[in-house]
């Protein structure tokens, strides 16, 4: 079989590797990969939201299986697209992508089949929602409706900070039309734990947790990241917890794409908050985490593509699958200044030196020639030209290990992860460190 992976980032690198293992599988191609995804699939120079470029390619190459990484492709209807040339693929179609890409879409679908997840009310006028801030008291949680790279929830403490949130969302359009609608909710506490689920047009089954950690620096200080690193299985769940969930938030969910003609075939991410009086939705995302994938593909031991086609066949139930007891760490390595701005082409060292079991995968990267001097031998400088690996990206290598406990798991990934260096690298030292309580 032939597949293509539109993306290029860590989780489309978990996916490419992952799916190497398959016997099915006899050709992996990227669209448009990196560095280190270039190492297990033939990466292909077409971007991820040029949906004609990657319609053309399949039909061209024939691809058997096309999965779809990244959120913005599925907003735009990549499936729908790739399915009328023929294609099939791994992943919701434009309908179903509404989940993630608007938030307002979100809250109606869980309010209309009673999921617990906070109250909320829904603007389009911003003089209207200006005299609305405080509605729920401060905190108060300001979101753009429709994508906005994991940026556009502002959690305001203040009336001052909300004025400002939504002066920059409705009035200067820091996220384009993504701010043209905007979600108020009521704020939340507890503790935040998310859900990778498969599902088909009849079954939804939950992968093993993994917990994310979305702050910069340790101790969850500064800003919100696409994700600094993740651990699994989380300790937030037990079996109880469990139990709640598949009654109150996953069975309804299945129930409710049903009637409302939602036909969702790929990953939904459910973002929790557990609180005392139970589990909430806080959003939905409608496809794999990252970097949660990193962690929870490495603990998979069923043939990932027998999921992937069972799920587009909708014969999800027919498939047993299987998780080994390991624990996995997976500590992202982020440029200088992310998630603010940051400089790109600084050049990877160590990438050989990792031990033969530690994966690294490739987030942000490339690979490029340069000139290397090399010295001045008294006739002339010396230089040669030789490939290497440079930053592409805020978040650039994620390393992932497995360990029998999240102990040994951590201390690997940690003792490898200082084998790494490129100028300006930064990470957090408490991944995977369990405080218990
Ligand atoms: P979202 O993109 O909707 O997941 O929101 C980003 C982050 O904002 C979440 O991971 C939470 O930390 C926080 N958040 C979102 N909604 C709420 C809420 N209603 N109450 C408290 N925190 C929230
Ligand atoms: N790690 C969070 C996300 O993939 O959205």
């Amino acid at each position: 079989m032939k597949v293509l992976i539109v993306g290029g980032g860590g989780r489309e690198h978990a996916i490419a590797w992952k799916l190497t293992q398959s016997p099915k599988v006899n050709k992996i191609y990227c669209a448009p990969g990196n560095a280190g995804i270039a190492d297990v699939a033939e990466c292909i120079a077409v971007k991820a939201e040029d949906i004609d470029g990657i319609c053309k390619f399949a039909k061209e190459s024939e691809i058997d299986l096309a999965v779809i990484g990244p959120e913005v492709p599925l907003a735009m209807g990549i499936v729908d697209e790739l399915e009328k040339a023929g294609v099939k693929t791994f992943g919701p179609n434009k309908k179903c992508a509404q989940l993630e890409a608007s938030k307002a879409f979100t809250k109606a679908f869980l309010d209309r089949h009673n999921i617990p997840t906070a109250g909320y009310k829904e603007f389009t006028d911003k003089e209207k929602l200006l005299k609305s801030v405080g509605i729920y008291g401060y905190p108060m949680v300001i979101k753009a409706d429709g994508l906005a790279a994991g940026k556009g929830v502002v959690i305001a403490e203040t009336e001052a900070e909300a004025v400002k949130a939504i002066e920059e969302m409705m009035g200067e359009k820091v996220f384009g039309s993504a701010g043209d609608k905007i979600v108020v909710e009521e704020y939340l506490t507890g503790i935040e734990a998310s859900m990778l689920c498969f599902v088909d047009e009849h079954t939804i089954i939950p992968m093993e947790s993994a917990q994310d950690y979305k702050r910069i620096f340790d101790g969850d200080k500064g800003p919100n990241t696409g994700g600094m690193g993740t651990y699994s299985p989380s300790l937030v769940f037990n079996k109880d917890l469990e139990e709640r969930i598949r009654t109150e938030i996953l069975n309804p969910t299945l129930e409710g794409f049903q009637k409302d003609g939602l036909d969702f075939r790929g990953v939904l991410f459910i973002g929790l908050m557990i609180g005392e009086d139970g589990p909430k939705v806080i959003e939905f995302n409608n496809r794999f985490g990252d970097p949660e994938t990193q962690s929870v593909l490495l603990r998979l031991e069923t043939d990932l593509f027998d999921i992937f086609d069972a799920v587009v066949d909708n014969k999800l139930a027919d498939v047993n699958i299987k998780w080994s007891d390991q624990k996995a760490v997976c500590v992202v390595l982020a440029s200088g200044g992310y998630p603010g701005d940051y400089e790109k082409g600084k050049i990877i060292h160590g990438l050989n030196r990792v031990d033969q079991d530690v994966m690294v995968f490739h987030a942000g990267t490339k690979s490029e020639e340069r000139t290397v001097h090399m010295g001045d031998n008294g006739c002339g400088i010396i230089a040669k030209t030789e490939s290497v690996v440079v930053t592409d990206g805020g978040r650039v290598l994620g390393v992932a290990v497995l360990g029998d406990t999240h102990e040994e798991a951590r201390e690997k990934a940690f003792d490898n992860v200082k084998k790494l260096s490129f100028d300006g690298m930064q990470y957090r030292n408490d991944i995977g460190l369990i405080v218990r309580k």
